[in-house]
């Protein structure tokens, strides 16, 4: 990130530390806590097909749809990507105040498009995901890079049960929120801190420094359903699969949202694994509203400032980056 003189931090390319990066000799950490979900699905593919990055767990909330379902997803997505290595720590099974409704308009009542997949031969593990958080922040101090793709409710309790958390994470990347008040849940918030406020409260308050894609940099980085469907298919079970549990949100987003589809935790995800392709950021503090019967669940920014503090908001993704990413996820073998 460019910066003044005076310290302020201009828009521009976000700047990560070089003990950030990985490599393939050396890959980053990667714990990504998620509630699969069909476009965390294909974040998670990304993320698997990144070798400067080593995936160390998946932490799974509730959220698009409930646990059961989304532990069940992500052991079946494990499975099809041939990544039984992956441990999945299954998570709290509701917000941590006040109940929300699900998303399963949107990705199917099983959260995964109602396919109907024969279930994952693996198990998840028996340790819960606040505590595999924890653990596993002390076995890669300094390293971890944290990316959160659903509600925050793992990594509030994480952070109720040991509040020193954030000085073991070398990064937290965040899809949610909406920076200028276009929400997705409701007029104003948009789902994953919609679905949890208290404990995105408690996330942005506890973190000084968080990567933010919201759901309006989702929106203005669309993929055209032409070429999602070129991208689907690539002869790979992988391509395959997601073709048919992305069907119906596909057809969703059409009869909704035009010629765009809109995966908010792939973008998300590109920006966890290339932050260089990031085009234009800035840092603002940001605040979440947990009061309130219209603005429950808004990321109310400070757009006066001061610069510089607060969260790094992504305003900006390299286009052919994020979807090269994309392409690639579902291309691998
Ligand atoms: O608002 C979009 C977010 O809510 C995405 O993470 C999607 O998977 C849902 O969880
Ligand atoms: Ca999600």
């Amino acid at each position: 990130m460019a910066g003044r003189a005076d310290g302020a931090r201009l828009p521009g390319p976000l700047q990560i530390e070089e003990t950030m990066t990985g490599t393939a000799a050396a890959p980053v950490p990667l714990l990504i806590d998620t509630d699969p979900g069909v476009d965390d699905a294909l974040a998670l593919l990304m993320a698997f097909n990144d070798p400067a990055h080593r995936v160390v767990g998946l932490s799974i909330a509730a959220g698009n749809v409930g646990l059961a379902h989304t532990v069940r997803n992500a052991l079946k997505l494990c499975e099809v990507a041939g990544r039984d290595d992956i441990p999945v720590f299954p998570g709290c099974a509701g917000p941590l105040v006040h109940p929300c409704e699900d998303a399963a308009e949107v990705h199917g009542a099983d959260g995964f498009g109602d396919i109907g997949y024969a279930p994952a031969e693996r198990e998840a593990s028996s340790e819960h995901a606040a505590l595999a958080i924890l653990r596993l922040s002390h076995e890669h101090a300094g390293r971890l890079l944290l990316v959160a793709l659903g509600p925050l409710t793992n990594l509030a309790l994480a952070l109720r049960l040991d509040p020193t958390l954030p000085a073991r994470v070398a990064r937290l990347v965040v899809m949610g929120g909406a920076v200028t008040g276009h929400g997705n849940l409701s007029a104003a918030a948009e789902f994953n801190v919609g679905f949890d406020p208290e404990a995105a409260k408690v996330v942005f308050e506890a973190f000084e420094r968080i990567e933010l894609a919201d759901w309006e940099a989702t929106l203005a980085h669309g993929l055209h359903h032409d070429r999602v469907l070129e991208w689907l298919d690539a002869d790979s079970p992988r391509a395959r699969f997601y073709r048919e549990i992305s069907e119906r949100t596909r057809e969703w987003s059409v009869d909704r949202r035009g010629d765009h589809w809109h995966s908010a935790d792939a973008l998300a995800m590109a920006l966890a694994l290339q932050p260089d392709g990031v085009l234009e950021s800035v840092r603002r503090p940001l605040r979440v509203e947990t009061e309130g019967r219209h603005a429950r669940g808004a990321t109310v920014v400070d757009w006066r400032g001061p610069e510089g503090e607060g969260v790094d908001i992504m305003l900006g993704y390299d286009q052919d980056r994020f979807e090269s990413l994309v392409r690639a996820a579902l291309a691998a073998g």
